[in-house]
């Protein structure tokens, strides 16, 4: 099919890239002219164990030819070993399954308005950060503290009621934000209403907001408000949790233990699944029939998910992202020390790194993006100034090599056209 004939039948609500994917092995996709690609986005932080892993793909196929999908009517293995995984290998004591990240954020959200309403909270207000990023349901993109992915989408010029933002790593917008919520106001108090912070949810590090890693001083004040107020402190792992920070989850570069966190994207490897994971009281605040999805933890993304957790057990994958990922940050950094006048910066953890390009350049992420394509490597912008780089997880010392000389020559390519 042509990309004329695709947009023509799909919703145009992406900016694609015109190629073609048709087959990916490794850290390496394949476009519909033959052309190989180094693959630096890993379909977005997600398929960490690269395209067409053995393991994988025998676990889902198996899988496939058993029973795929039963609805959570009935118990199945899959889910609950999934989720014994989940609560062996972090703080939570219970997992909730949806199919996305946001779906897991939207079970987030519902989790701290419950837990809230359980102690007669009835106006139960949830902070997040600036340049945060929740995903695109209606609450996840309110959560969502970036005004230009609200546009066209308000009611009264107001989105989901019952959230609140503060500036990302400042600790006085957090407390400033946090005590005007923290007491109902009188127009409230006559209508026998209760209002409080029901929680506060944060990515461990931004990564859509340009790969800005949380400090551990602003994490840990969230936590010590959490506690003093009674909210719950909820972690977004979406992106960075599953191993791609070179710990398992993002929250651990923090020294924080959040009451509850959100992982998706690798968590099946490139199969669609969520997780909300609670702990504590948090972990019982939902009932029965209190929160529900038809494919939420099905046998298919489960066995994925089963595939994925078994290989981070079998195969040193968190040792690979530390190794690969000082590997790549210093590369970067070699790249930005000799590009002064195009680059500004390297931030980030493990495999989950961003290159800042001065704003005085008149380039954006997107076109360096477009270069490096050009020349064989996948990378994906993260805002409009930052480059990010999230290979999977397995990526090799070679691969990480040649990924720095094809974006080396790219940011060359464009220095020289800034000379001109
Ligand atoms: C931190 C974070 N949360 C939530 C989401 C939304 O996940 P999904 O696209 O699976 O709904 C993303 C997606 O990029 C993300 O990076």
């Amino acid at each position: 099919m042509s990309i004329d004939a695709f947009n023509s039948k799909v919703m145009t609500t992406y900016g694609r890239y015109p190629v073609t994917m048709s087959s990916g092995s490794g850290c390496t996709l394949t476009d519909t002219s033959g052309k190989v690609y180094l693959d630096f986005v890993a379909g977005i932080a997600t398929c960490a164990l690269g395209h067409a892993d053995p393991t994988l793909a025998a676990a889902v196929t198996k899988q496939m030819q058993t029973m795929h999908h039963t609805s959570n009517l009935y118990y199945s293995a899959g889910q609950g070993n999934l989720a014994a995984w989940l609560v062996a290998n972090s703080p939570a004591d219970k997992v909730f399954f949806a199919n996305s990240g946001a779906e897991a954020n939207e079970a987030a959200f519902k989790l701290a308005r419950k837990h809230a309403s359980l102690r007669g909270v009835t106006d139960p207000v949830i902070i997040t950060a600036g340049s945060s990023f929740h995903g695109r349901t209606l609450a996840a993109v309110t959560a969502t503290a970036q005004p230009k992915y609200h546009q066209g989408f308000s009611y009264g010029g107001k989105m989901v009621p019952g959230f609140s933002h503060c500036v990302y790593n400042d600790v006085s917008s957090l407390r400033s934000v946090f005590k005007k919520h923290s007491s109902t106001p009188l127009r409230h108090k006559l209508l026998g209403r209760k209002r409080r912070v029901a929680a506060v949810l944060l990515e461990s590090l931004q990564g859509e907001g340009g790969i800005r890693p949380g400090d551990k001083d602003f994490f840990e004040e969230a936590r010590r408000l959490c506690d003093e107020h009674g909210a719950l402190l909820i972690c977004d792992e979406v992106q960075v949790g599953m191993g791609r920070s070179g710990k398992l989850w993002g929250f651990e570069n923090l020294g924080v233990v959040p009451d509850a966190f959100t992982t998706a994207k690798a968590l099946g490897g490139g199969v669609p699944i969520g997780a909300m994971c609670a702990r504590g009281e948090a972990a019982e605040a939902l009932g029965p029939g209190e929160h529900a999805t038809t494919y939420g933890g099905n046998p298919l993304a489960c066995a994925a998910g089963l595939a994925v957790a078994g290989e981070f057990s079998r195969r040193d994958i968190l040792g690979n992202v530390v190794e690969r990922g000082e590997q790549l940050k210093s590369g970067l950094q070699a790249i930005v020390d000799a590009n002064p006048a195009v680059l500004s910066e390297v931030r980030g953890w493990g495999l989950l790194v961003g290159v800042e390009i001065k704003d005085s350049v008149p380039a954006t992420a997107a076109q360096v993006v477009s270069k490096a394509m050009d020349k064989g490597l996948l990378l994906v912008p993260a805002g409009v100034k930052v480059v990010r780089f999230v290979p999977p997880l397995v990526v090799s010392e070679e691969e990480v090599g040649k990924a720095l000389d094809m974006f080396r020559e790219s940011v060359e390519e464009l220095a020289k056209e800034m000379e001109k």
